[in-house]
């Protein structure tokens, strides 16, 4: 297995371990799902992410796990590329349907930039002869982009823009629902539920990944060991989580509090 491979192979496994609760998505979640990934690098792999890896970033890449986001205005073009609107209600993707920008150019969404920045990568083997892409940037877009793919409501309604227009208050704060699954559920369940530093939660999944759940961890790997990323499955995964678990009694205006946290942390604990 060659290393540009095993790279993305790696982000998409650990990204999938978490149906739900990983797609924090906001810094933190970013954080967990590179944290793990780096961990879990075999030695070529990890090679590669240091060489790629700016010298500032001291081989640490969870720290620039939110770069992608932090470009999102320099690099204008790549905004649509974090996320796909479906059509409403229908609760489905469609790659054809789905997958362009607002100006309808195909492919321009997050699971056509994972195949993009993962067939950049591939290209690292030959990085000696010069690729023609900046490998640095494909990495970090990669990163970002496994993570926000399995965010549902990255994979949400076009109206309502992934649940970015639906104010919803959490708890006593006022919040967007898009909002609430990329940062307010986790920090919720880092601060109130586990009680532990961002730090530690991820070294409880990682505990996770390799005891209780490593028999779906080898599973999930199974789509990207055949050198086969299939992010259009993790597309409709999100879709379908979002339908059953983030737009779920959810209207404008609505309280989310102990019992819309609690029904939906448990469906970390793998219920893809
Ligand atoms: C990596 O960077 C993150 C975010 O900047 C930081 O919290 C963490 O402590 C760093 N990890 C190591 C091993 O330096
Ligand atoms: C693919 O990557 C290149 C280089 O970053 C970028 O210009 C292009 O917009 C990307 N396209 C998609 C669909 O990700
Ligand atoms: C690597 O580079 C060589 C020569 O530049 C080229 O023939 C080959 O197709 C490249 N391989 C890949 C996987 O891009
Ligand atoms: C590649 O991208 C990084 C991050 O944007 C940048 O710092 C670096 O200068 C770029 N490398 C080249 C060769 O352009
Ligand atoms: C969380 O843990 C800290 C120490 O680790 C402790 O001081 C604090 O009381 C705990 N909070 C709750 C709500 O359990
Ligand atoms: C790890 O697995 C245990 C047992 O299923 C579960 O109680 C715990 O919540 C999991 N931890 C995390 C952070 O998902
Ligand atoms: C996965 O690999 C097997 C054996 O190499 C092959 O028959 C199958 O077509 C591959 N599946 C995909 C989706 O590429």
């Amino acid at each position: 297995m060659t290393c540009g491979f095993q790279m993305p192979a790696l982000f998409i496994l650990i990204a999938l371990s978490f149906p739900v609760l990983i797609h924090g998505w906001g810094v933190d979640g970013h954080y967990i799902v590179c944290k793990i990934a780096q961990d879990r690098l075999s030695t070529a792999a990890s090679d590669a992410v240091n060489d790629l890896l700016p010298s500032y970033a001291n081989n640490n890449l969870s720290s620039l796990c939110s770069w992608a986001d932090h470009v999102k205005f320099r690099y204008r073009w790549s905004s649509p590329l974090h996320y796909i609107n479906t059509p409403d209600n229908l609760c489905n993707y469609n790659y054809q349907r789905d997958c362009k920008d607002d100006n309808g150019v195909a492919g321009r969404c997050v699971s056509g930039a994972i195949t993009n920045y993962t067939d950049q990568l591939l290209t690292y083997k030959n990085s000696s002869s010069g690729s023609q892409y900046n490998l640095t940037e494909a990495l970090l877009f990669l990163a970002h982009f496994v993570g926000d793919i399995h965010q549902p409501l990255h994979v949400g309604f076009t109206s309502d823009e992934g649940g970015n227009t639906i104010e919803v208050h959490w708890y006593t704060r006022k919040a967007n629902l898009h909002h609430v699954w990329d940062d307010s559920i986790i920090q919720t369940a880092e601060e109130n539920f586990y009680n532990t530093s961002v730090e530690e939660f991820a070294d409880t999944i990682k505990k996770n990944i390799t005891g209780e759940w490593s028999e779906k961890v080898t599973k999930w790997e199974t789509c990207s060991k055949n050198e086969t990323i299939c992010p259009d499955v993790y597309a409709s995964e999100s879709i379908t989580a979002a339908c059953d678990w983030a737009y779920k009694g959810v209207t404008e205006g609505s309280t989310l509090e102990d019992e819309y946290f609690h029904s939906r942390v448990p469906v970390v604990n793998l219920s893809a």
